[in-house]
């Protein structure tokens, strides 16, 4: 063999946030942290969702609009490099918005209103029976965010599986009615442990309910967030017998702490009785600490160039609106939908 064999084309990989704050330890552990590997070995595109941000804050558009600059910071801080990843703004792609128009066709609103994320989302959001029509739909948008950029991989937290189950099944349709797979399906990248509880023991660690810990924190709110922490409310003296199940402090050093053997032998003296809250709190927020110390120090120095954010994210929605644009091109020819200039022939 003279040539050399050509090497399989990389995956591609699609994610997004909505910038509506910054970016917490929730976002690092549900899907950040697995960014930062991929964009080792496959084609990764990340979505500053400003246009899905709207569909719950058109009152608030000012906050979606300055919290872009900040959720890419938070990219740049854990280490996304916009050199191996392309992060752009959602409300540059144009193409996107066409991709949801023409996939609202291939949805019913029976089955939008069956979706568990959103149920629970209109639910959270009290929306009663207002929900706004944007709101309901942008699982359709978000089908088209991973559609235009044909990913196969999609690595987000386990409340977002529903999302890409329904983008499936949008290609589904698509690829039928086309006669041909124009789209990929979309694999969920759900990391095994599920969501990281907020600090009070709610299920989800979320900005809107103040119990989050934002990967910006400074030292004194990191400590602060550590010692309001939820453990075992029965355990009020140090030599009393606790409990591990449920307790925040533990679930979190399951997480943020590599030393397994020594948060067993914890758990069991903490079982047993004999350890105090504050010891757990404390190893516990050295790792933490030593974690998010380093991307504040890089947010920080990214923060005083700003021109170089801007420039870097224009770079990448150039990127993606070229992807997005071919995308949509290609639907459009297999379904033998129109575009202006198919009119005349
Ligand atoms: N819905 C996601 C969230 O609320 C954000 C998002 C927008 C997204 N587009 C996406 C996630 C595409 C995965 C793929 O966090």
């Amino acid at each position: 063999m003279h040539d050399a064999t050509p090497s399989t084309p990389r995956l591609a990989v699609l994610t997004g946030d909505r910038p509506t704050g910054p970016l917490h330890l929730g976002h690092y552990v549900g899907s950040l942290k697995t960014r930062i590997e991929l964009q080792e070995t496959h084609t990764q595109y990340i979505l500053v969702a400003d246009t899905q941000a709207m569909t719950d804050n058109a009152h608030d558009p000012d906050k979606v609009r300055r919290n872009v600059l900040e959720v890419a910071l938070d990219y740049l801080a854990v280490g996304i490099d916009p050199r191996k990843s392309t992060i752009a703004v959602q409300s540059g792609l144009p193409a996107l918005a066409e991709l949801t128009l023409l996939y609202l066709n291939f949805v019913t609103v029976a089955r939008l209103e069956r979706n568990p994320t959103i149920k629970e989302e209109i639910q959270a959001r009290g929306f009663g029976r207002d929900i706004p029509a944007g709101f309901l739909c942008y699982p359709v948008a978000q089908a088209a965010d991973i559609t235009g950029f044909k990913a196969n991989v999609v690595p987000v937290g386990e409340d977002q599986a529903p999302l890409i189950e329904q983008t499936n099944e949008i290609v589904r349709r698509i690829n039928r009615q086309a006669g041909v797979d124009v789209l990929p399906e979309a694999e969920a990248l759900i990391p095994s442990m599920g969501r990281l509880p907020g600090v009070d023991g709610k299920a989800k660690m979320s900005k809107s309910q103040n119990n989050s810990i934002p990967l910006s924190a400074t030292p004194d709110a990191i400590r602060e967030a550590v010692r309001s922490m939820y453990t075992d409310p029965n355990h009020l003296r140090a030599s009393d017998p606790g409990t591990v199940e449920g307790n925040v402090v533990f679930t979190y050093l399951d997480v943020f702490d590599d030393d397994r053997a020594e948060v067993e032998r914890l758990k069991a003296s903490y079982r047993a009785g004999g350890l105090g809250d504050m010891v757990l709190k404390n190893r516990l927020e050295d790792k933490l600490q030593a974690l998010i110390a380093p991307m504040r120090e890089r947010r920080e120095r990214f923060a005083e160039d700003p021109g170089y954010v801007f420039s870097m994210l224009k770079a990448g929605t150039d990127r993606a609106k070229a992807v997005t644009q071919r995308t949509l091109d290609e639907v459009r020819t297999a379904l033998g939908t129109f575009s202006f200039a198919s009119v005349r022939s």
